[in-house]
């Protein structure tokens, strides 16, 4: 059988992982979040006592390290296993979004995750969201997407989001770190995030939630319709 792979990049804080999830539903397809696995190997690099901006030090790490994903049963959600260990809620916390940005920017890292990502999408239609996704992941996928919104929209919408979760924030250090993230994880030479050239571009800056679910859906209708 041929599996549908829809491939998400864009930069933190574009609405991906809310979007890619509830377009899934939609499709019936599994939804695979990227990010969280390069958060998983960030938490797993510092709970060894290593610096994640170490390369040598990382790479050393990677084969004793055993990293998983799953699916809950109950309701679908995508949780990430850490040596055992469900680690879903630890790999949110603000500070390992910037870990996990250093750590993925060594080569070593991106290779070692390559196979894990693909087998995903070799054996499920999927909604794959990250930063090289369409570009170096799935170059085949039938549809890509692009997704983005301006640095204030998306600073605006992970500090509330970080609020909801009780999170201490502060707006200012939030816009500061996604600006920081953006320019890392568009500026490294391995695997930065851009735009595929056959990707469809949404901007979701003056778009809500409902709006841009829509213009998703609609792009990837049109997309497995060719
Ligand atoms: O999507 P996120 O914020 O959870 O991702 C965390 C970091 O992981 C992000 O700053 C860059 C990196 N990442 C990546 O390099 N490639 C991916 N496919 C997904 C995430």
């Amino acid at each position: 059988m041929k599996y549908i792979s829809v491939a998400i990049d864009g930069p933190s804080g574009a609405g991906k992982s809310t979007l890619a999830r509830r377009a899934a539903a939609e499709m019936g397809y599994l939804y695979v979040d990227t990010g969280a696995i390069y958060r998983t190997v960030a938490v797993g690099a510092l709970r060894r006592g290593v610096d994640p901006a170490d390369a040598a030090a990382v790479e050393s790490i990677l084969s004793d390290m055993h990293i998983r994903l799953a699916y809950d049963p109950k309701d679908g959600l995508q949780h990430m296993y850490l040596d055992g260990e469900d680690v879903s809620e630890q790999i949110r916390l603000h500070e390992i979004s910037q870990h996990a940005s250093t750590i993925s920017a060594i080569p070593k890292v991106r290779e070692f995750l390559l196979d894990l990502q693909r087998d995903l999408a070799r054996n499920n239609h999927v909604v794959m969201d990250g930063r090289d996704i369409g570009t170096v992941v799935l170059p085949d996928a039938q549809v890509k997407i692009f997704l983005t919104a301006s640095a204030q929209a998306r600073a605006e919408r992970r500090f509330l989001e970080l609020q909801q979760r009780g999170q201490q924030a502060d707006f200012d250090t939030v816009l500061r770190d996604i600006i920081l993230r953006d320019e890392q994880d568009s500026n490294r030479p391995i695997a930065p995030l851009r735009r595929a050239d056959d990707a469809v571009l949404i901007d979701t800056t003056e778009l809500d939630l409902e709006q841009s679910l829509q213009a998703i859906v609609s792009a990837v209708r049109k997309g497995i319709a060719v």
